[in-house]
C-alpha cells in the first residue's frame, strides 16, 4: 500500500511517547503565556496590530510576487534600512521567514568546495542551510571556539562558521567574541543566528553581535527573524552590502520565494520603532528570565540559567514532560515541551520563554504551577 510505512513510523511515535498534535489557540485563552516566544510583549501591541493594518489597506493582503519581479514595495525598503541601521550593520535583506534567511545565507555563503563549521546545537534551519550548501559540513562540539579553530586549521579554501548566538532548547549564548577570532585566525566568515537575542540582548535589544561588537564587521553575517521580539513574521540577513548584493543573486530561498507579506513588514516596522522608543523592554525580558529561574531553583527545580529569554527546566522523560506541560495547562499556564527528536541530547524539557510584560504576581504563579505539578 503506498504510504504503509508512515503507519508503521506512527506506530513506533506512539510507543515512544513521541506523538505531536495541534492545538489550536483561541483568541481569548485565559491561559498565562510563557510559551510562545514574544519576548517583548509586542505580538498583540495596539502599534504592531496598526502597522499590520495599516500595511495591509496600502499594499493589500500579499505582496504579489517575489522579491525581485513585484515583492519589493516601498515598506520592504524601509523596513530592511531600519533594520540594518538598528543593529549596526550596512545593509539587510528581509525574507519572508527566518528559516529562509537562514537557508540563503548558509547555502549563498558556502560553495563548492568550501567548508562550514556549525554548532552541534544549531537550530535545525541552520543545519538544513549546511544540508543544502555546496560546501561540506563539519559538526563541532556545542559552544567551544578552540573546536571550531581546529576544524577551520588546514583548510584552504573558503570556509565559514555558523552557530545560534542563544541557543533555542537551553538559552544558552554562543561565546561571540571567541568565536570571531577563532574565525578571523584563518580568514573564515562567520554566520550568527540572532533569532533569540535581537530584542532582548545588546544596547536597547540590538542583538548579541551588537553586544559583542561584531557589529558591522566585514566578515560577519546574521540572520533573524521577526517572529520572536517584534511579535510579527519574517527574517532578514544582515551584513556587508556586498555580501546582500551576493545573496540577491544568488540566494534560492530570496529568489525563488514570495516576498513577505506587506502586514508582516508592517507589524515588524512598529515593533521596531517602539522598541527604539522603549529600549527599557530589552533589559526588562532578560530579568524576567532571571527572576524566574532564580525562583524555580529556590523550589529544588533543575533549570539552565538562561543567557537571554529562555528558561529550560529539565524532565525526567518525554512522556512525563508531556504530563508535566499537560498539567501546567489545566491549572492555567502554558510552557513549551521540548523532547527528541527536537533535542540532540535526547534530554526532554519544559521550555520557559521570559516576556518583558510578565509582572511580578504572574512570575510567582506560574513558578507555583509549575512546582505543583511536577512529576
Ligand atoms: C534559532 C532559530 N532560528 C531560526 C528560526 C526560524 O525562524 P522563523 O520562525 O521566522 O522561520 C527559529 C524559530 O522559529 C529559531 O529558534
Amino acid at each position: 500500500m503506498a504510504f504503509g510505512w508512515i503507519d508503521e513510523q506512527a506506530e513506533l511515535r506512539r510507543r515512544a511517547g513521541l506523538v505531536r498534535t495541534l492545538r489550536p489557540r483561541a483568541a481569548d485563552a485565559p491561559l498565562l503565556d510563557l510559551a510562545s516566544n514574544d519576548y517583548l510583549g509586542l505580538a498583540r501591541h495596539p502599534e504592531v496590530a496598526e502597522g499590520a493594518a495599516r500595511a495591509a489597506r496600502t499594499w493589500g493582503g500579499g505582496a504579489t510576487g517575489s522579491r525581485l519581479v513585484t515583492g519589493t514595495t516601498e515598506l520592504h525598503t524601509e523596513l530592511e534600512r531600519e533594520l540594518a541601521d538598528f543593529c549596526g550593520f550596512e545593509a539587510a535583506l528581509v525574507l519572508s521567514s527566518g528559516y529562509a534567511a537562514n537557508l540563503a545565507a548558509v547555502t549563498a555563503l558556502a560553495p563548492h568546495g568550501s567548508l562550514i563549521v556549525s554548532d552541534a546545537g544549531n537550530h535545525a534551519s541552520l543545519i538544513d542551510g549546511c544540508r543544502l550548501a555546496r560546501g561540506r559540513t563539519q559538526v563541532v562540539a556545542h559552544t567551544d571556539p578552540d573546536a571550531v579553530r581546529k576544524a577551520l586549521s588546514g583548510h584552504d579554501a573558503a570556509a565559514v562558521a555558523v552557530s545560534d548566538t542563544v541557543f533555542s532548547v537551553d538559552g544558552d549564548a554562543a561565546p561571540l567574541a571567541a568565536l570571531a577570532r577563532a574565525c578571523r585566525e584563518h580568514g573564515a566568515g562567520l554566520v550568527l543566528d540572532d533569532a533569540h537575542g535581537l530584542g532582548v540582548l545588546g544596547d536597547g535589544g540590538r542583538g548579541a553581535p551588537h553586544a559583542a561588537g561584531l557589529a558591522g564587521a566585514e566578515d560577519v553575517v546574521v540572520t533573524l527573524t521577526l517572529s520572536k521580539s517584534f511579535g510579527s513574521q519574517g527574517g532578514a540577513v544582515l551584513g556587508p552590502a556586498r555580501v546582500v548584493e551576493h545573496l540577491v543573486n544568488t540566494a534560492r530561498t530570496f529568489i525563488f520565494d514570495t516576498g513577505l507579506a506587506p502586514a508582516a513588514a508592517g507589524a515588524a516596522l512598529s515593533a521596531l520603532r517602539l522598541l527604539r522608543r522603549e529600549p527599557g523592554r530589552a533589559a526588562r525580558a532578560g530579568a524576567v528570565a532571571r527572576a524566574l529561574h532564580h525562583r524555580l531553583t529556590a523550589a529544588g527545580l533543575e533549570a539552565v540559567r538562561p543567557d537571554a529569554a529562555v528558561v529550560s527546566v529539565r524532565a525526567p522523560s518525554p512522556e512525563q514532560a508531556v504530563r508535566w506541560a499537560a498539567d501546567c495547562r489545566a491549572a492555567g499556564l502554558s510552557v513549551g515541551c521540548f523532547r527528541p527528536p527536537s533535542v540532540p541530547d535526547g534530554i526532554s524539557r519544559l521550555r520557559l520563554t521570559a516576556r518583558a510584560d510578565l509582572s511580578g504576581a504572574e512570575i510567582e504563579r506560574a513558578v507555583q504551577v509549575i512546582g505543583d505539578t511536577r512529576p
